[in-house]
């Protein structure tokens, strides 16, 4: 019987890996799977589905036009993604820039929640979503360096490889695994150096590069 039960859990976890793998198109640009749906217990895949204080909704605000968004770029509010190793969450004065002046939602409850904090000089308590170990070094600026500035992708796909298309979500999910093996075979690809010449290269995989 225990030998049983272990083979079906491991005949299960077999499936469970096979089923589970993303969906890999030759083309590492064409942007990713679907997004990762939630569980009744609160996860999906890819980890902890986070609750944020104010549910901020990226499809307005990033999202086509042709849906009702307004096709913010991710890099206005994600300022230090082209210059640091983090992307960083826009400050409350940024939303304050706009939400001061925008009467048509003024009285919405999420904006009421949005002036208080403003009003008690109070940052929003944004949750983490992706969180990697402190072992691992990643970096966004050669990055974005290279896929937005270089090869002139929109940063919508360029950030959507790695975190899905965030400006259809309404506050950020992660449904990339970003596991060790994921970042691997990324770098073991020929990516362009630029939009015009032919010529590419890889990201590293010596150890150190991404490990403290
Ligand atoms: C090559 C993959 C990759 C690309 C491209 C990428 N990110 Fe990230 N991003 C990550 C990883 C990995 C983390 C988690 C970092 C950590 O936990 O240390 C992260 C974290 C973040 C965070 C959380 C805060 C922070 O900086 O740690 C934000 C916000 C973010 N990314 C936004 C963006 C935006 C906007 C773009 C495009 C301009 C982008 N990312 C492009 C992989 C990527
Ligand atoms: C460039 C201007 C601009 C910035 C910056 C901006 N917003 Fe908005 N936001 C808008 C506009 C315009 C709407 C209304 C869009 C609509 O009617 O669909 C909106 C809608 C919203 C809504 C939905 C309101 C509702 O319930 O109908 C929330 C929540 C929100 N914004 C939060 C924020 C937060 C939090 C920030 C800062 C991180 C922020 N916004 C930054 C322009 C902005
Ligand atoms: C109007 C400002 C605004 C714009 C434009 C915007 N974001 Fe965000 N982003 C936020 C805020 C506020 C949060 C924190 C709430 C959340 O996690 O959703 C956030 C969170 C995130 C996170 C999760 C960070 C973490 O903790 O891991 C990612 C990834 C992200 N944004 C990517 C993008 C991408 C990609 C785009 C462009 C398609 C984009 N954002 C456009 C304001 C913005
Ligand atoms: C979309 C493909 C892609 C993915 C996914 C990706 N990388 Fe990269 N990475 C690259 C390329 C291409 C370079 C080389 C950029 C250059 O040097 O111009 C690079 C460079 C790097 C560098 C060296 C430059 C620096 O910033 O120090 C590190 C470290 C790195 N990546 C870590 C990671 C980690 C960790 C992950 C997974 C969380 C990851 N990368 C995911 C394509 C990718
Ligand atoms: C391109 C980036 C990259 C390279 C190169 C890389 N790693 Fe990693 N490594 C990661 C990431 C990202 C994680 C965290 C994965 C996670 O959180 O699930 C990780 C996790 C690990 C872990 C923890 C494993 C676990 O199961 O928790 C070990 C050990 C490790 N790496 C060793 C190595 C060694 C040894 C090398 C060189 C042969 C190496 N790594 C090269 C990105 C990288």
């Amino acid at each position: 019987m225990k030998t049983f039960s272990r083979i079906v859990l491991c005949l299960a976890a077999t499936l469970a890996g096979v089923s589970a793998a993303p969906v890999v198109s030759a083309d590492a640009f064409v942007q990713g799977g679907p997004i990762g749906s939630q569980t009744s217990d609160g996860y999906n895949a890819l980890g902890p589905v986070v609750t944020q204080p104010i549910e901020f909704p990226h499809n307005r605000h990033a999202g086509t036009r042709a849906n009702g968004g307004m096709e913010i770029d991710c890099l206005y509010c994600h300022t230090y993604a082209r210059r640091s190793a983090v992307s960083g969450i826009p400050r409350l004065s940024k939303c304050i820039g706009c939400h001061n002046m925008i009467e048509s939602v003024k009285e919405k409850p999420r904006i009421k929640t949005l002036l208080a904090y403003w009003d008690r000089r109070e940052a929003i308590p944004w949750k983490k979503v992706h969180d990697l170990p402190d072992f691992v070094r990643f970096n966004h600026e050669r990055h974005i360096q290279r896929f937005i500035f270089d090869q002139g992708r929109p940063s919508r796909e360029a950030c959507g490889y790695c975190h899905g298309d965030v400006a259809s979500m309404t506050t950020a999910r992660r449904v990339k695994a970003i596991s060790m093996g994921w970042c691997v075979s990324c770098h073991e690809k020929e990516h362009r150096i630029d939009a015009v010449s032919f010529k590419t290269g890889h990201g590293p995989n010596d150890c150190w590069q991404c490990h403290h």
